[in-house]
């Protein structure tokens, strides 16, 4: 069984009229690195939140980590990674670096209950490979944005969770912080966890096999295996076919 299995589903936002997501199946397995391209406006980031059961299913059967999403959100949310697109911590948050990473153990605590050894270690660990060990003192609001986004990925990393998902996690990120975090990556899938990553940098993807997902317009155009030096020559003829996919800006 995947870890996930999502079957003819529908999505709403609330009070939307029409569903953004419209008839979509996907599975993906252990140990994948599923790219998810297509246009803007395509559903991509609607894809990722209704899997991350923020977003009323509205029709089709969805399991995550085995369980039923359409009951079971609050408990899939603590089994997925979820780097969120344009996020932005307002500077005067009064956070440090270290203590947004070790909030990434917070679903494993119980209620009221402090971090332990393990949960500081494995909060010092995600750091240390994420190479933010410079920053770990500083408020997250006063980091730039590509920062940020490095903070963000070691604080799901620390939550080691059973599906990592990245909503184009390097739009502030030059080339170089780009490839480091791809290595990083290719890590994550070897351990056996599945990556989701919405992005249209390709250019540092790792040598491995990549499942990529093609969307337009709320669904899927193209669900196929190939070559990681591959991606975006395929999500250029998957949209320059399917007219309506034309990258508009
Ligand atoms: N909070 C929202 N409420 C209603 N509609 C939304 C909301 N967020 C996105 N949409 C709509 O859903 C569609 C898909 O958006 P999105 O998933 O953000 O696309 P992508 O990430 O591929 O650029 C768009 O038509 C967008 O206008
Ligand atoms: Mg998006």
């Amino acid at each position: 069984m995947g870890i996930i299995e999502l079957n003819d589903i529908y999505t709403a936002y609330e009070g939307g009229d029409k569903p953004v997501i419209r008839g979509l199946s996907l599975c993906v397995d252990p140990g994948e690195y599923v790219v998810i391209g297509g246009p803007n406006s395509a559903g991509k980031t609607t894809l990722l939140e209704s899997i991350n059961g923020l977003i009323k299913i509205t029709h089709g059967s969805a399991m995550v980590c085995g369980l039923d999403l359409r009951r079971h959100g609050n408990a899939v949310r603590k089994k997925v990674g979820y780097v969120v697109q344009n996020f932005y911590f307002d500077p005067f948050t009064p956070f440090t670096v270290e203590e947004v990473v070790l909030m990434g153990r917070y679903g494993r605590l119980g209620l009221l209950k402090r971090p332990s050894k393990e949960d500081f270690e494995a909060a010092s660990k995600a750091i240390q490979l994420v190479g933010i060990e410079d920053l770990a003192h500083k408020t997250i609001g006063t980091l730039s944005g590509g920062q940020q986004q490095k903070a963000m990925i070691a604080h799901n990393i620390a939550k080691e969770p059973e599906v990592m998902m990245l909503d184009e996690p390097f739009s502030n990120l030059d080339f170089h912080a780009r490839e480091y975090l791809q290595g990083i990556f290719k890590q994550v899938v070897r351990s056996g966890t599945p990556i989701l990553m919405v992005s249209h940098a390709f250019d540092g993807l790792p040598d491995i096999r990549i499942h990529l997902v093609v969307m337009n317009k709320g669904r899927i155009i193209y669900d196929r295996e190939c070559d990681s030096k591959d991606v975006e020559s395929i999500i250029r003829k998957e949209c320059a076919v399917n007219e309506d996919a034309r990258i508009s800006h």
